[in-house]
């Protein structure tokens, strides 16, 4: 029996929950699906056990990702103690991708909705509301909507409800790198900048309601306004936004390193509410493998890009993803994606084995590389990755910074914050709350997280940059 939805009721009030894999992107729109259900009368609630409605907000980027989300409809299906079950809803980009096998594989499943079509959810919850709960089985999907719309859905939305110190805004979706392993530019399309001014009213909406920190996102955000021509590019964004009185910080993420232009190199060495991070993906560190990626950059190229970044804020954090076991990656290749990260002295990075993705050119390539091998690469280069991040941590030891506290510490009185360089620092402190950013001096530096006690008054950001 599904949950509170019935063909009687066509507009019942239900208990949401919305829950969310993958990248920020779908944090966003998991926020704004919330947002949409909660316009149209439903209640938040804070887990899918109490839920009349569960979305589940899908990743398809690697494999394993998608088979979260049918061990989570398994569970989900179950009947409750009082014989019903959730409504099911399959939104995300395995939605996009595997609409139909969803419905094959799990007929539980009662709304499939893609990424660039779910302001219409409300109207497809009704949909299958509307269905008798006998037509079950006899069809695949309650109701489904995975179109990719010219037009795009963020006209759509309501206002945004976000409460809290730190908020994403979506500024930018879409992808049309076509990266050889990716999936990002079939299930979520081209890129599509959103207006400027659109953007800048959203970000004074999250401030007027607390927000200190606005981290731009999109699958190629630095691409932001490119597309359009014209002045509206993602440095002339931060600009504008740095004028936001009550904003006290800035970050973008994802970055393609072939997207870094003058202009918003620059704007990291003029803007000091710009914090001194960067995610710069870079895959591989051999340039005959970037080359069989499509990626559009060499191991110099990249290089030389970085370059250009720590001339301009010379205390930037830097970030990447790997991935390992590209088709045809020989101990050599791996070799080359080793020595980069001990060039670049990543402050952290994200590392994953090469999943194949069917319909991408990379998953029929010859040469695809044995689990076992991925496996043990994968381990050195975490191994790696993590001595990078401990020496990074190690060497901020003495800095005198500001961090914005997010969240409780694991012992009474601690609180976690971040610090400008996107470090978790845990601090002993009274007087402050999550949402506060106050002075600390950085005391201990672990593999994944810095020990920071308070202090009277931090330096001002360019003050603290000229020192560096
Ligand atoms: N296999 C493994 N990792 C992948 N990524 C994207 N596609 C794949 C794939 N097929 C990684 C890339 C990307 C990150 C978000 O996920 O490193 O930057
Ligand atoms: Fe995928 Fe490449 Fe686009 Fe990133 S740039 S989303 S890895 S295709």
């Amino acid at each position: 029996m599904v949950g509170r939805l019935s063909s009687e009721s066509s507009q019942p009030v239900s208990r949401y929950h919305v829950k969310s894999f993958g990248c920020q992107m779908n944090v966003y729109d998991s926020e704004r699906m919330g947002d949409l259900l909660a316009a149209d009368g439903h209640v938040a609630v804070d887990s899918a056990d109490a839920a009349d409605i569960v979305v589940l907000n899908t990743c398809h980027i690697r494999e394993k990702a998608a088979e979260k989300l049918y061990s989570d409809i398994g569970r989900l299906k179950k009947p409750r103690a009082d014989g019903s079950r959730p409504v099911i809803v399959a939104a995300g980009c395995v939605a996009q991708a595997e609409g139909a096998e969803i419905g094959r594989r799990a007929p539980a499943v009662d709304v499939i909705v893609g990424p660039l079509a779910y302001h219409n959810l409300p109207a497809l919850l009704r949909e299958a509301a509307a269905i008798p709960a006998d037509a079950r089985g006899a069809r695949w999907g309650r109701a489904i909507d995975t179109d990719m719309p010219a037009s795009p859905k963020f006209d759509h939305l309501p206002a945004r409800r976000h409460q809290g110190a730190s908020a994403f805004l979506t500024v930018q979706e879409g992808c049309d790198k076509f990266c050889t392993f990716c999936v990002v530019p079939y299930t979520r399309g081209g890129e599509v900048s959103r207006p400027f001014a659109d953007l800048v009213r959203e970000a004074e909406t999250l401030v007027a309601a607390g927000a200190v920190e606005i981290t731009l996102i999109g699958q190629n955000v630095n691409a932001y306004g490119l597309e359009l021509g014209g002045g509206a590019t993602l440095p002339a964004l931060i600009a504008e936004l740095a004028q936001l009185e009550g904003l006290k910080r800035i970050r973008y993420t994802t970055s393609h390193p072939r997207d870094m232009t003058r202009a918003l190199i620059d704007a990291h060495a003029e803007i000091p509410k710009l914090m001194p991070y960067l995610h710069l993906p870079v895959q591989s560190g051999s340039s005959r493998i970037l080359k069989a990626m499509n990626r559009a950059h060499t191991r110099e190229s990249y290089l030389a890009t970085l370059a250009e970044l720590r001339a301009a804020r010379p205390d930037i954090a830097l970030s990447g993803d790997f991935i390992v076991g590209f088709p045809g990656e020989t101990e050599a290749d791996f070799a080359d994606t080793l020595r980069i990260v001990s060039e670049v002295g990543y402050a952290q990075a994200y590392s994953f084995k090469y999943s194949q993705r069917p319909g991408t050119p990379a998953a029929t390539m010859a040469d695809q590389v044995p689990e076992a091998v991925k496996e043990e690469r994968l381990a050195r280069l975490q191994a790696a990755i993590t001595a990078g991040a401990h020496a990074f941590n190690l060497a901020s030891v003495g800095r005198h910074t500001e961090i914005l506290l997010e969240r409780p510490g694991r012992k009474p009185g601690q609180l976690i914050g971040k610090t400008p360089w996107l470090q978790s620092a845990v601090v002993s402190v009274t007087g402050a709350k999550i949402g506060d950013l106050i002075a600390v001096e950085i005391t201990e530096g672990q593999p994944n997280s810095v020990e920071a006690r308070p202090v009277d008054r931090a330096p001002s950001l360019p003050a603290e940059r000229a020192a560096a």
